[in-house]
């Protein structure tokens, strides 16, 4: 593992304006999405990165369901396959071809040979957040977009699920 701790990342800028792509399961079966919400720092002494997953999103069934996940940052020469990471669903047939993407193993799961950096993250927690707790203009941020954010088969807004993992290996591409 690369000496992590000591570089000087740029998280807001990682995330919200380079994105990232979440990606859980083993190379068999395994499913990714464009992120742009997520954060890295310390939690219960470990050295940590949370993503945030809307339950409609396939991935986050796969986040659900394995103990292991990844969260891979690219060169811009990647964008165009971000964005398509980030509009289509894995259910809807093969993403991640049609974005000209190389799946690759890291320890239990899936990372993409083209990405500059991959931290792979044991799961230390998941959980989704509470409608009721969330401050009222995010509450209403849910209702006013449906398309982002669709709605559950009985009709109502969903909020994300967090995912906390604790960083237990980290691939770079020089
Ligand atoms: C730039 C960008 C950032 C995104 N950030 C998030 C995010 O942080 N959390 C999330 O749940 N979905 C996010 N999405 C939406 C998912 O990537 C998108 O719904 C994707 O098609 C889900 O694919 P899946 O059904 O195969 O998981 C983002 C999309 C884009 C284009």
């Amino acid at each position: 593992m690369s000496n992590f701790k000591e570089k000087d990342y740029k998280v807001f800028e990682m995330f919200q304006k380079e994105w990232a792509l979440v990606t859980a399961g083993n190379l068999e079966l395994f499913n990714s999405c464009t992120v742009g919400w997520g954060d890295m720092g310390t939690l219960w002494k470990r050295s940590v990165v949370t993503v945030y997953l809307h339950p409609s999103r396939y991935t986050c069934e796969f986040f659900l369901k394995n103990e292991t996940f990844t969260v891979s940052f690219y060169p811009p020469s990647c964008k165009e396959a971000l964005a398509y990471m980030g509009s289509y669903s894995g259910r809807d047939g093969n993403k991640v071809q049609s974005a000209g993407l190389t799946p690759v193993a890291i320890g239990d799961s899936v990372t993409y040979a083209e990405a500059k950096i991959t931290f792979l993250c044991r799961k230390l927690y998941q959980h989704q957040f509470v409608k009721e707790d969330l401050a009222a203009d995010i509450q209403k941020y849910y209702h006013e977009n449906p398309k982002s954010f669709p709605l559950d088969d009985a009709g109502s807004w969903q909020p994300h699920w967090i995912f906390v993992g604790e960083v237990i290996d980290v691939m770079e591409c020089s």
